[in-house]
């Protein structure tokens, strides 16, 4: 019997495959046979001799080495190989540089590519076709090791599948950066944005300017909700932070290279720049930036209605001074040859202009270069910028503010704030990357908030799983690409900043990387699950929101109305309101709730097929009314 599944297309008619075959991101084309591949107990690996194709080939066999305990050994020849790797003579058009084609026959396992990075790739798929104990570093001896026979084309739909990891609000060691790129390139993201400048802390040495880190890179500790802290006591020491060397970012840079993984370093400015004003004052247009500190996350900005903000300190570079531009020269001189990525990133997202309005200097630069607005104003420096960082031979992307006031033509464009800049500057022929907040924001909460951290909005992963990095309008010519973006500053470790990552950036992968015709929201959700059990092994930690229920309450004080609803098919959700907790013998919600005269709490579980699934949550009757919008 012949199963021929392409697994999206026809999701209700081969479930049973696609329990067992789970692929993130979902590839191009996958055709399943009959029969399986065993792995042999002795395996061999051909693969050419070339220093990009051995470190994947060391990757696979450490793998399945580790989990397996199976002698394994890799040559350029073999007679008969169990996993041979290939690079074509002549090249497929249809793979591109990153794709592979991928065929597993009983007898063994072949993985075709224009380009290694195409290898690394398929090795990836393979991986993930092996039983979900290849994860295990300990040898796993009941374990059956068998793929099933499959033939797959795959191939990215974007080159610019992207993660952008802010390592300023908290620091993160050299090696939690390291795990966090192993961890993206596993699903085919190939492009590591490291933010690594901002108001608390200069996390990247540039040896002319030694205060940027031996001042700029310590704040003081602060444990709690980030944006609340209390300020810097007189004389408290500033003992929280880190940076990276040069010889630490080389060492990254190599990492990511043996995964295929670019990485766009960013310098934020000329906002966000509190660390490097502490460091060089002079370099502020405010008198009295001498007395600042690092910021610890105490506030700094008051926030209006309208989502404005009027700055309570003054975190910018001075435009008027041009010794802000020949500090900016020493920056980029050093931090050029560090990454040999194409791009720099030179931020320019939410920069006040509040003290610039009340400088002489910025007044005086008004008036001779002639600019109207303060817009106009970072235009100027943006366009200086843009010129040091073509004299250090690389192109320049900001966040979508730059294109506020004028763009240089060569700029390129990551939007941020929606999709309409992104959407606008494609259409000057900007080239631009998506990261909207309303798809692409792993900072926002991804459950309820009873069970959350505290973020001032909330991405659910249903609604990552909708983006689609060319919104209505754009010429999808000059889109590059996705990629999501992992502010911390409620992100104080690596555990949380894994649970925040995942399963998000498995939506994130496969808006990016598979056709956007292959999105199924029911088949991904498995296929999720999947992955949890992988995650269970390998010890990375994820978040089970999408398990939870979502509350939605509205009425009055004498008249609350709760509805619960679930973002995933096949939940059933039971509750009390006498302060107990439920489990499936309770009743089980079916329509809106109206809460009970005097009940205080309601508690509430998901079960999926007579088995708890969800976290239990309590949710206090104030809470609900405050949702309501119902005032004491
Ligand atoms: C941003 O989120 N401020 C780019």
């Amino acid at each position: 019997m012949l199963c021929c599944c392409y697994l999206s297309a026809s999701y209700a008619f081969c479930q049973d495959t696609a329990a067992h075959i789970a692929i993130i991101p979902e590839p191009v084309k996958l055709v399943q046979n009959t029969g399986t591949f065993t792995l042999p107990a002795t395996i061999t690996i051909e693969a050419p001799d070339l220093p990009a194709v051995t470190s994947t080939v060391q990757f696979l066999e450490q793998r399945i080495k580790n989990a397996t305990g199976y002698l394994i050994s890799h040559s350029k020849q073999a007679a008969a190989p169990t996993i041979k790797l290939s690079l074509n003579k002549t090249v497929d058009q249809i793979i591109g540089i990153e794709g592979y084609l991928l065929t597993s026959t009983p007898t063994n396992i072949t993985i075709v590519a224009n380009q290694p990075a195409g290898l690394f790739y398929g090795v990836q798929t393979l991986l993930q076709l092996l039983p979900k104990e290849i994860e295990s570093n300990l040898v796993m001896p009941e374990v059956k090791w068998q793929v099933p026979c499959v033939a797959i084309t795959d191939y990215p739909r974007f080159g610019w599948r992207g993660l952008m990891f802010d390592v300023s609000r908290h620091f993160f060691t050299k090696q939690e950066v390291k795990d966090f790129i192993n961890q993206m390139a596993r699903y085919k993201l190939n492009l590591f944005h490291w933010h690594l400048t901002d108001d608390e802390g200069w996390r990247v040495e540039i040896k002319s300017l030694p205060l940027l880190t031996t001042k700029g890179a310590m704040r003081v500790t602060r444990t709690g909700y980030f944006g609340d802290f209390s300020k810097p006591l007189p004389n408290e020491p500033a003992d929280y932070g880190g940076f990276y060397t040069q010889e630490d970012i080389k060492e990254v840079v190599e990492y990511a290279k043996a995964r295929f993984v670019n990485i766009l370093p960013e310098v934020d400015v000329p906002g966000h720049s509190m660390a490097a004003i502490v460091a060089y004052p002079e370099l502020s247009c405010t008198p009295g930036a001498d007395k600042y500190n690092v910021r610890a996350g105490e506030k700094t900005n008051e926030w209006h209605d309208d989502g404005t903000f009027t700055a309570l300190v003054d975190n910018t570079l001075c435009p008027a001074n041009e010794k802000v531009y020949v500090f900016l020269d020493k920056v980029f001189t050093e931090l050029a040859p560090l990454f040999p990525f194409e791009y720099i990133h030179v931020g320019g997202d939410e920069c006040s202009k509040d003290f610039w309005k009340k400088s002489d200097a910025i007044a005086a630069l008004m008036k001779k270069e002639n600019l109207k607005t303060m817009n106009e104003v970072q235009s100027y420096f943006e366009k200086r910028i843009g010129k040091i960082v073509a004299s250090k031979k690389k192109k320049l992307i900001g966040w979508d503010e730059i294109l506020e006031g004028g763009i240089a033509d060569d700029a390129a464009v990551m939007s941020w704030r929606g999709e309409q800049a992104g959407v606008q500057a494609t259409n000057m022929k900007h080239e631009v990357v998506m990261s909207p907040t309303t798809f692409t924001y792993l900072d926002y909460m991804q459950g309820d908030e009873a069970l959350e951290p505290k973020v001032y909005a909330t991405l659910r992963l249903n609604k990552t799983y909708e983006f689609d990095p060319v919104p209505a309008g754009a010429n999808a010519k000059y889109i590059k690409g996705g990629q999501a973006n992992i502010w911390t500053e409620q992100i104080a470790n690596t555990r949380h900043l894994q649970y925040m990552t995942w399963p998000r950036s498995f939506a994130i992968a496969e808006c990016v990387w598979s056709p956007k015709e292959k999105k199924n929201w029911n088949g991904f959700v498995q296929k999720v699950e999947q992955q949890f059990k992988r995650y269970d092994i390998s010890g990375v930690k994820y978040s089970p929101s999408m398990y939870d229920p979502i509350f939605t309450a509205k009425g009055t004080s004498g008249n609350l109305q709760v509805t619960l609803a679930t973002e995933i098919e096949g939940l059933d959700i039971y509750y009390t309101f006498d302060n107990s907790f439920p489990d499936k013998f309770y009743p089980k919600y079916s329509s809106t709730l109206t809460w009970p005269k005097d009940a205080v709490m309601l508690n509430v579980i998901t079960y999926r097929k007579g088995e708890p699934i969800g976290r239990l949550i309590s949710m206090p009757l104030s809470e609900m009314q405050e949702r309501a919008g119902i005032k004491k």
